[in-house]
């Protein structure tokens, strides 16, 4: 097992009812500013539960923030948070208002120009962002309980992800009633994108680190259980407990610890968003197959394992079992509803694959994933097979 520093400072707060906590949470001498997205709260009870807790505070709101949070929208809240002169900030959305709060609480504090903190990958230490707080309505990403932020610029079409250890959520409120209002189609990207966080950090390397891998699995098992039941038309609080639990845990830090992680699924992943605006995790299932079996050599034992444990496969060879592994991941998106070629997404497909190459050059991102085995080029490659 490597050697590894953990501390996670968010306080979850989770259950039925939960949302009303906030006023112990929050002290009243703060001033607050309300984040939230395109308005589902206001059409499935959240914003009410969330107003009548905050009775007695002095806050203002600002909504609008996009799926894939949009820096120039971002912008906006910022000079709300100057000018109102905003001491606490609650996010009550998906990954994509969470996120777009994370940036504000760099920014807010931050002397220089805004855009460099994304484009520098300029980190928020401990006790340097602006205070805040997470009530979730979307499980997936793991935001409301980590440090790391992506945020978009459509312009110049451009994804870019930051963080730091001053980005966690001072609490975050995860209240599974609010899944019932989330459209299936969504469910389905959380369910994806919550897998593929625990792959990125699973498939890579045999490891020594026996309880991580367990840990792993038993996530991606949780999920693949939950899957047709969170699919169904009716809604059941349990699986949503279970899937909103299993999507926090997957990515907040746990289960990386001690061990070599990958993420260059996202990191392709995040560039077919900013080039099509393809939901994020449906550009994960399109990228994560292809990524298998390209580095197949790399990756064959741990693939094998995942075939093994979480498939229940036992009989062939180690590769037959590893490769029989990535079908049964595939299969599984497939179950979710979600395509895994790009083609499926866009008839513009054509030379993305060279772009991605490129976008990673300018960067000098020239070893992405566990020991920097995916090059430029090798993006290049897999973006091309999952064409
Ligand atoms: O904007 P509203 O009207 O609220 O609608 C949202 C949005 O359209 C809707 N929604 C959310 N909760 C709902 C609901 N609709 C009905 N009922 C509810 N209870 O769902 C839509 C998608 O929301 P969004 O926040 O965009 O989804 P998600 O949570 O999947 O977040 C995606 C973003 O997070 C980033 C992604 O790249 C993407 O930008 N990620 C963040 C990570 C992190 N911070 O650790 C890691 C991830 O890998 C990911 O990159
Ligand atoms: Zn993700």
């Amino acid at each position: 097992m490597l050697n590894f520093e953990f501390k996670n400072p968010t306080k979850i707060i989770f259950g039925k009812g939960e949302i009303a906590k906030i006023s112990k949470e929050i002290p009243k001498t703060e001033k607050i500013l309300v984040l939230y997205g395109g308005g589902s709260i206001k059409t499935n009870g959240v914003y009410d539960q969330v107003k009548a807790a905050l009775d007695g505070y002095n806050w203002e709101e600002f909504s609008g923030i996009p799926a894939n949070p949009e820096y120039e929208v971002l912008i906006e809240a910022l000079k709300v948070i100057k000018e109102k002169g905003i001491t606490y900030m609650l996010a009550v959305g998906g990954g994509s208002v969470i996120d777009g709060v994370k940036f504000l609480s760099a920014a807010a504090k931050y002397k220089g120009e805004p855009w460099d903190i994304l484009a520098n990958g300029i980190r928020t230490e401990e006790g340097e962002g602006l205070p805040f707080a997470s009530v979730l309505t979307m499980p997936a990403t793991g935001s409301e309980m980590n440090s790391g932020s992506v945020v978009s610029r459509r312009a110049t079409k451009q994804k870019l992800a930051m963080g730091g250890p001053g980005l966690f959520p001072q609490f975050s409120i995860l209240d599974p009633e609010v899944i019932r209002s989330i459209p299936k189609k969504q469910i389905a990207n959380g369910i994806a994108d919550a897998y593929t966080h625990v792959l990125e950090q699973y498939m890579t390397v045999k490891t020594s680190a026996t309880l991580q891998d367990r840990f792993a699995e038993s996530i991606l098992q949780t999920l693949q259980e939950v899957a047709p039941t969170m699919l169904k038309e009716e809604f059941n609080y349990d699986a949503a407990a279970n899937f909103m639990w299993s999507c926090t845990m997957a990515l907040n830090g746990l289960i990386q610890k001690g061990v070599t992680s990958d993420w260059a699924v996202h990191m392709m992943g995040h560039e077919l968003t900013a080039q099509f605006g393809i939901d994020h995790a449906r550009t994960l299932a399109v990228i994560a197959p292809s990524h298998y079996r390209y580095n197949f050599e790399a990756k064959k034992e741990k693939l094998a394992q995942y075939a093994e444990r979480v498939w229940n496969i036992t009989e062939g060879s180690l590769e037959e079992k590893a490769n029989q592994g990535i079908n049964k991941m595939e299969e599984f998106f497939h179950t979710l509803g979600i395509q895994t070629r790009l083609s499926d997404y866009t008839s513009e497909y054509k030379g993305t694959a060279e772009k991605i190459e490129k976008a990673f050059l300018d960067r000098k991102w020239l070893g992405l994933g566990e020991r920097g085995i995916v090059k430029p080029e090798d993006a290049r490659k897999i973006v091309e097979m999952a064409y």
